[in-house]
């Protein structure tokens, strides 16, 4: 389930974008105080452009997944996810199939957009078995404070979300199973 981030989970929200294995996937890196957090969240809640989300399973908040470059004329936006740190095996398959539910049906884009830093593999895998098409590789486009790296650029179109999303559901399925067995 998806949920408006609102400010008391603020410093929730900080510990898990602070986890190392956040940030290095981030183009921000560095780690975030308190106050610059408070004055990002202020930001956000003024820019028509982005909106956030906690993502929560059996009620438990897990992860957050957001929406930037929202440009209503165009129909499309920019999105990413992270998952709180020791949340369980799935997350981020079941976090892709709410974000995605949002983005076509909800907020009725007809395009959603994705940049993913070269060395994520796992995170470009996920979408690429999503169904995410890849669009571009921004080489040396991100500086992570020692060399620069290469971005890939992913897409998929509103008339791909329906086939996709019976392939996502398959994978949470299986997951869940492994999981079990
Ligand atoms: C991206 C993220 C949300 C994924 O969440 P997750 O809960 O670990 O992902 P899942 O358990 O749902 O697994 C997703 C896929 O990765 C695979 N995977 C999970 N852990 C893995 C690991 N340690 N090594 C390799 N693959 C792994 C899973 O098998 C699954 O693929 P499959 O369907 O082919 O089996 C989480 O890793 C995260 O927060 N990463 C840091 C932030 C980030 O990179 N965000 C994206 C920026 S664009």
């Amino acid at each position: 389930m998806l949920t408006e981030l609102l400010a008391e989970q603020l410093p929730l929200v900080l510990k898990w974008r602070n986890d190392p294995a956040v940030r290095q996937n981030m183009y921000s890196y560095e780690e975030i105080s308190p106050q610059e957090h408070k004055h990002w969240f202020h930001s956000v809640q003024t820019d028509p452009g982005r909106r956030y989300f906690i993502y929560s399973c059996s009620g438990k908040p897990t992860g957050v997944v957001y929406f930037s470059n929202l440009m209503p004329f165009k129909q499309q936006a920019m999105w990413g996810f992270y998952s709180a740190p020791g949340a369980p095996r799935g997350t981020g398959l079941r976090m892709e199939l709410e974000a995605l539910d949002f983005a076509f049906i909800d907020l009725s884009l007809q395009k959603l957009n994705c940049e993913v830093i070269a060395t994520n593999k796992k995170v470009i895998n996920l979408h690429r078995k999503t169904g995410f098409q890849d669009e571009g590789l921004f080489r040396n486009y991100h500086f992570d404070g020692h060399r620069y790296i290469d971005v890939v650029r992913l897409g998929m179109i509103r008339s791909e979300w329906p086939q996709a999303k019976k392939v996502l559901t398959d994978r949470i399925i299986r997951t869940k199973t492994t999981d079990t067995a």
